[in-house]
C-alpha cells in the first residue's frame, strides 16, 4: 500500500502536470507518487480503473507508462485541487494505491 508518511519519507524530485511527483524514480521501471493532496503511488497501481470511473469530480486522467511492471496506463491525479475529499478512490482502489490527506 501507499505509505501515508510519504511527504516526510521522499523527496519531491518533479513535477508533472501542476502536481509534485515523490521519489524514488528511474523510468521506466520506478515512477514514484504523483501528487499530494490526492497522492497515487505508480509503482503500486495496476491501472485497475475504478478510481477514475468513480471520482465524482473527475480527479484522474488515464497516462501512459510503456515498460512499467504493474501497468502500462496510470491514473494520473491531474486535477487534484478539485477534490472533494469524498474519499471513494481510497476505498476503490484493489491495490491501495491512493492517499487522500483530507486533513
Ligand atoms: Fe475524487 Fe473523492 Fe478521491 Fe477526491 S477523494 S480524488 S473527490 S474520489
Ligand atoms: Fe490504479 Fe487503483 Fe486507480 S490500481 S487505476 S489507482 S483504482
Ligand atoms: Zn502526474
Amino acid at each position: 500500500a501507499i505509505d501515508p508518511q510519504f511527504h516526510e519519507n521522499r523527496e519531491e524530485v518533479d513535477e508533472h502536470e501542476g502536481h509534485s511527483v515523490w521519489g524514488p524514480v528511474d523510468e521506466p521501471e520506478e515512477l514514484g507518487i504523483h501528487g499530494t493532496h490526492v497522492a497515487v503511488d505508480f509503482d503500486i497501481c495496476i491501472a485497475d480503473g475504478a478510481c477514475v470511473e468513480d471520482c465524482p469530480v473527475d480527479v484522474f486522467e488515464w497516462i501512459d507508462t510503456p515498460g512499467h511492471p504493474e501497468s502500462e496506463e496510470k491514473a494520473d491525479p491531474a486535477n487534484e485541487a478539485q477534490c472533494i475529499d469524498c474519499m471513494l478512490c481510497v476505498d476503490v482502489c484493489p491495490v491501495d494505491a491512493i492517499d487522500v490527506d483530507a486533513g
